[in-house]
């Protein structure tokens, strides 16, 4: 182990990063795959990051579950309603709610659904590429890719066109509540956005159950029509908010990451103009090389031991997604962006029963907005003052300049 090695792994504490990590964590992840894959943190957690750990526990459900209705407690405190929120929704939790909300969930986003959205999300992306036409300077995260998920989410809620701003807002407000340390302000920015998301889908719920819309496009009628004996308004309206966050900055961060990678990677960018049809494997590298979501959390439901690591039970495990998909044992050439790899069995959506129930949607906006955005602007070049989100559960520009002839 060279000594900058040990530096990066000797008492690293993700609720005290070290300097540099929130920029590039990478060369981080690299030593605690190699030294440290199972890191014990000073307040009983434990970071992983070996692909195969966290591939074996996102499909074992018995050892190792989502509800984090005792994690959250001492974060958010148990009146909060960032505490509601997020230990209602179905990916904080276990059967029987989970499943009920997944079932409505899959069903809305089938095969037939999803080929439904793609004229539309075209003509969006178009509108928003000839929005750019002859400016100077545009930035991909605030002209083009913010703009592309808010739509899609927003349709399939039939949510109205003049609603959708604050979506945004709220949504970073929310997850953002979920970084392993919080601020005050961030807590109260949190916090008030769950209420105010709540009371306007309430009021839209309330018109829809006097308006109901065709459940085979609608979600929020389908959630409404399963409301009776299955979900309480509660719940109901819960799920709505996670359901429109979890389909947005996830992939704003996709688009914006893979236009960023294609920068740095200008052979790739190049082989990718040639022959656009690689763009159906190249969607995935795009997840694998900077996956929008870095971190997942389990909670331990016995004494368990990796890697000679005892861990009891209640347990929270980080599960860094961001390293196990750059683990040399899982991948070759990690670090490199290969945009015909194959296979590419990637964790950015997760995996077992809480698999991301949005990735062919998020897939097919990936390779949609990428393809038509090189297509009309072959010769982007980003202007060099790029801004990252500075999160480490969600990694993704806030800012991302760019020439575009
Ligand atoms: C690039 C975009 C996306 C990424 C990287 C992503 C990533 C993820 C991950 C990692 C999980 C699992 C979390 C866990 O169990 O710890 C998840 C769950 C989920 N995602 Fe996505 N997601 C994306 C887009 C979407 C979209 C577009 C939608 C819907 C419109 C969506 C809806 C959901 C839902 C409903 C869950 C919860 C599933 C469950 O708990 O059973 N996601 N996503």
């Amino acid at each position: 182990m060279t000594t900058i090695e040990r530096e990066m792994i000797e008492g690293f504490d993700l609720t005290n990063p070290p300097d540099g990590f929130a920029e590039d964590p990478f060369p981080f992840y690299h030593a605690l795959l190699e030294y440290a894959p199972v890191c014990a943190q000073p307040d009983g957690s434990f970071v992983l990051t070996r692909y195969a750990d966290l591939d074996r526990i996102y499909r074992d459900t018995t050892l190792f579950i989502s509800d984090k209705k005792r994690a959250f407690l001492p974060k958010f405190g148990g009146d909060a309603p960032l505490y509601e929120h997020h230990t209602t929704s179905l990916v904080f939790n276990e059967p029987p709610l989970h499943t009920r909300v997944r079932k409505i969930m899959v069903g809305a986003l089938n095969a037939r659904a999803i080929a439904n959205m793609e004229p539309g999300l075209i003509d969006t992306i178009d509108m928003l590429l000839d929005q750019m036409d002859g400016r100077e300077q545009v930035d991909l995260i605030e002209d083009f890719a913010s703009k592309i998920p808010i739509q899609i989410i927003g349709n399939m809620f039939n949510m109205p066109m003049a609603d959708r701003e604050p979506l945004r807002d709220w949504s970073l407000a929310i997850l953002g509540a979920l970084e392993p340390t919080l601020t005050a302000e961030q807590l109260a920015k949190g916090n008030q956005s769950v209420i105010d998301f709540k009371a306007y889908l309430k009021d839209l719920a309330d018109d829809r159950r006097r308006h109901p819309g065709d459940p085979e496009t609608d979600v929020l009628t389908r959630l409404i029509e399963s409301e009776e004996g299955e979900l309480s308004e509660t719940e109901l309206l819960q799920n709505c908010i996670f359901i429109l966050n979890a389909g947005h900055e996830t992939t704003t961060n996709l688009i914006g990451n893979a236009l960023a990678a294609l920068h740095d990677f200008p052979g790739q960018k190049y082989a990718l103009k040639s022959n656009p049809e690689i763009i159906k494997t190249g969607v995935d590298e795009f997840l694998r090389f900077l996956s929008p979501n870095q971190l997942g959390n389990r909670e331990t439901t016995a004494d368990i031991e990796i890697d000679g690591h005892k861990i009891p039970a209640g347990s929270n495990l980080h599960l860094v997604i961001g390293a196990a998909n750059r683990d040399p044992a899982q991948f070759d050439d990690p670090d490199e962006l290969k945009l015909m790899r194959k296979p590419n069995r990637h964790l950015a959506f997760a995996g077992g029963p809480h698999l991301c129930v949005g990735f062919q949607l998020a897939r097919m906006e990936g390779r949609i907005a990428v393809n038509r955005f090189l297509k009309k602007y072959p010769n982007y070049q980003l202007t060099g003052n790029a801004e990252l989100g500075g999160r480490l559960r969600f990694r993704g520009y806030a800012k991302l300049p760019a020439k575009l002839n």
